[in-house]
């Protein structure tokens, strides 16, 4: 299984925030945005990452992650010219995807729970046995915001609609899909939304079709931002602050997963921490070297 995070988009419910920078190098509380997708696909051991980015923004993105090879990976960036939808990024990966699976990753959320790898280890199980697409939902608030999944008594998925005036159910898609080969020949069929997108909703209503699409609910030992507004942003922020200081571990630190996964060695990881020392990120790394 190979991994694409979606890192392009026009960031404009950040504004002005966003206007000079990309809103995945902001820092949610001691990290760039981007690390936290990264760091999930890191930890379910999966190690060729392509990053869908802004044509102006890539020089940055090579600038934080270079080829990967720093963290014992393959990282590889692919230009979109313009946000035209998540569902294009499935298009644009076709040559990096070839025939592999994917699990696709929108930069803009976080998540943390107990059993999270667990849980997304089992969705990358079942689409390499089985095929398909798995999805998750999880229980908001404000569903006219997100991709919404609706349920029937029996608990089967009866419909999945994107930012629906009228939402059907409080349950919000979040942004972790895996899928088999055939996403990228699905998502070539998809036609341009209302608001003129290529809609990853209109990828999984297509697997919802043909009886391919399962929907796992994340219930409440799981936290989940999309981080792409002003209100979760913060709120994402003082969570990883929160939950770091309290446990004295980090959340969605790639150089320490990436030497729990024996990818770089114990000189490596000290090398990376030099340039950070004067932060307590950096003496974390230090700290995690002499430990082991
Ligand atoms: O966060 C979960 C939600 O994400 C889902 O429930 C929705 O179904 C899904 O459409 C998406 O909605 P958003 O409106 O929040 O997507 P947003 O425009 O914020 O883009 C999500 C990420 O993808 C973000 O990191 C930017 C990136 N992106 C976005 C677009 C539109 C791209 O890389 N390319 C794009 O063309």
């Amino acid at each position: 299984m190979k991994a694409i995070i979606l890192a392009g988009g026009s960031g404009t419910r950040l504004y002005p925030v966003t206007i000079p920078t990309n809103k995945h190098f902001l820092p949610i509380y001691n990290k760039p945005m981007i690390y936290y997708p990264l760091s999930l696909v890191m930890l379910l051991g999966i190690r060729d990452v392509l990053f869908i980015v802004n044509p102006e923004d890539i020089n940055d993105f090579k600038k934080l992650f270079k080829d990967g090879s720093h963290l014992g990976m393959n990282i590889q960036y692919q230009i979109q010219e313009k946000p035209n939808g998540l569902a294009e990024g499935l298009i644009l990966a076709e040559d990096f995807i070839r025939n592999d699976n994917i699990c696709y990753m929108l930069g803009d959320n976080v998540f943390f729970g107990h059993d999270l790898v667990k849980i997304m280890a089992d969705a990358k199980n079942e689409i390499e046995e089985n095929g398909g697409a798995y999805v998750f939902g999880y229980y908001v608030k404000d569903p006219e915001r997100f991709g919404i999944v609706e349920f029937d008594e029996h608990g089967n998925v009866k419909s999945i609609e994107e930012k629906p005036e009228k939402p059907k159910s409080n349950y919000a898609v979040v942004g972790m899909y895996f899928y088999d080969n055939k996403a990228v020949e699905i998502a070539k069929k998809v036609k341009p939304s209302d608001r003129g997108e290529l809609e990853i909703t209109s990828v999984n209503e297509e697997y919802l079709k043909k009886g391919k699409l399962k929907v796992k609910l994340l219930g409440r030992g799981f936290a989940w931002f999309d981080a792409g507004t002003h209100d979760s942003f913060l709120e994402a922020g003082e969570f990883v602050a929160t939950i770091e200081k309290k446990t004295g571990l980090m959340i969605g630190c790639i150089e320490e997963i990436a030497y729990n996964n024996g990818w770089i060695t114990k000189e490596q990881l000290l090398n990376l921490a030099k340039p950070l020392k004067k932060t307590d990120y950096g003496r974390y790394l230090t700290e995690l070297a002499k430990e082991l």
